[in-house]
């Protein structure tokens, strides 16, 4: 079988647009190191809590999806679409091997003509330097004239049922102007608006500056929070009243510290490759000093909070409410969450935690500890016998007006409360 084209990791980023591909009738591969991924897709299985299984497996049973670990049949695809994760190593500085080892991975089985895209987000110039570079080195081919090279951006809004891959506007930048059009040409079965730009640098570096936007702004809202705090003043209703601008102005809001694969990341790869080019970063680095100082921030009210009451952290029984880094997903990578229950157990506090859609925490490198820890059963009795709750992720399908008829003290950092009937000094927002 010829496929139109593969999708190489099959996570976040690449299953849905596997699944957007398929839907319009392109024949397309999943590719992925991790056989049980690959298993789950072949038994028509999702395991990303907002993708049906449904929806795969129909794909499969139409034959226009298939998955495996066997990346010789890339040989069988017209193009190939790089969806593997980009972290940071140890010293904070961008980890570009999964893009280089699936270089490697894919480039003996390259056949002419094939187009090669990367979507993984990353710093200017990975495309046409680093990626470029193994797959001509692994092909014998050359870039522009054997193969295409291109680079588009993903922009996947876990979480938020109005993201649909197909009407996300779709940045793509090429190699050379053939292999534009032929991404172009691709991107265009599948997604309603293609934005055509000069280069694949000028497409990684608009990815960039989207995620490095939020971080910006967020970590504004976290000093006003702070700073309108001190002056009595609740920064949740400003920004509640700023949203009615209808021009200038959009709405982003403070937390406990960022999380998730994208904003506590990607602004890093920017930074370090900016020193190559003798450029300082610092308003992006300020930005996400004040965004990783929020944790503590949170753990300093949750003491007042508990002082009020004449409790001290040690020994005290804390319920962190939402472990995964955002509302509505069971994405953990990065959580804030996490942070937080190692800095109130390294205070002496005994933490429990719930989640919907975490029943278990999973490994992670940073916070091993907590792995498999059970999140608690939402009842009246359990919920009671907490000291505080620490409300660090909102899930919209969490009742918190039965929280606030049951917890006797309640830490909000993400405005949560808000319509809840409370009694005085019940709710601390942090
Ligand atoms: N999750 C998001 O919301 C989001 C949004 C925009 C951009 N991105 C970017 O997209 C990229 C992928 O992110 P994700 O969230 O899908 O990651 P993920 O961890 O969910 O998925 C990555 C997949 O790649 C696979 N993989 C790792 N090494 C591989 C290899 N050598 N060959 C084949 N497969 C391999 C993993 O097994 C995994 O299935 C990252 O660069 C990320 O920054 C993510």
């Amino acid at each position: 079988m010829v496929f139109d084209l593969a999708v190489v990791g099959l996570g976040y980023v690449g299953l849905p647009l596997c699944l957007q591909f398929s839907k319009v009738g392109c024949r397309v591969l999943g590719l992925d190191i991790d056989q049980k991924k690959v298993d789950s897709i072949l038994a028509g299985r999702s395991y990303i809590h907002h993708i049906s299984s449904d929806d795969i497996a129909e794909q499969i049973a139409g034959q226009r999806l298939s998955a495996s670990v066997d990346f010789s049949m890339v040989k069988q695809c017209n193009a190939v679409l790089l969806c593997v994760p980009t972290p940071l190593g140890k010293n904070r500085e961008p980890d570009i091997s999964y893009i280089l080892k699936t270089g490697q991975q894919i480039a003996p089985y390259l056949q002419k003509g094939c187009l090669i895209v990367l979507e993984s987000t990353t710093y200017p110039g990975t495309t046409d330097e680093d990626l470029k570079g193994v797959l001509e080195a692994g092909s014998g081919l050359i870039a522009g004239i054997d193969f295409h090279l291109a680079f588009s951006p993903e922009r996947e809004d876990p979480g938020n049922p109005d993201s649909k891959v197909a009407r996300i506007p779709k940045v793509v930048g090429g190699f050379t102007p053939a292999c534009l059009e032929k991404a172009v040409a691709l991107y265009s079965r599948a997604i309603e608006k293609i934005v055509p730009v000069s280069s694949c640098r000028v497409a990684e570096a608009t990815k960039l500056l989207e995620n490095i936007f939020r971080s910006v702004n967020i970590a504004l809202d976290n000093v006003l929070k702070l700073v309108y705090g001190a002056m009595g003043i609740d920064v949740w209703e400003v920004i509640e009243a700023a949203k009615t601008k209808p021009f200038g102005y959009m709405p982003f809001y403070p937390g406990p510290g960022l999380g998730g694969h994208c904003i506590p990341i990607d602004p890093f790869y920017l930074t370090w490759k900016a020193l190559e080019f003798g450029q300082s970063t610092r308003f992006i680095e300020l930005a996400g000093e004040i965004n990783t100082s929020m944790p503590d921030w949170v753990v300093q009210n949750l003491f007042q909070a508990l002082n009020e009451r004449r409790k001290s952290i040690r020994g005290s029984k804390i319920l962190v409410l939402g472990a995964a880094y955002k509302a509505n997903v069971d994405d953990m990578r990065e959580s804030p969450s996490l942070v937080l229950m190692d800095k109130l157990a390294g205070h002496g506090a005994e933490i429990a935690y719930y989640d919907p859609y975490v029943p278990v925490i999973p490994p992670t490198r940073a916070h091993p500890q907590w792995a498999g820890l059970q999140s608690i059963v939402w009842e009246e009795a359990s919920i009671r016998s907490f000291d505080a709750c620490l409300i660090s992720t909102a899930h919209a399908n969490v009742d918190y007006q039965q929280l606030a008829d049951w917890s006797s003290l309640i830490v909000d950092t993400r405005n949560a409360m808000k319509n809840a009937n409370c009694k005085p000094n019940q709710v601390w927002k942090a």
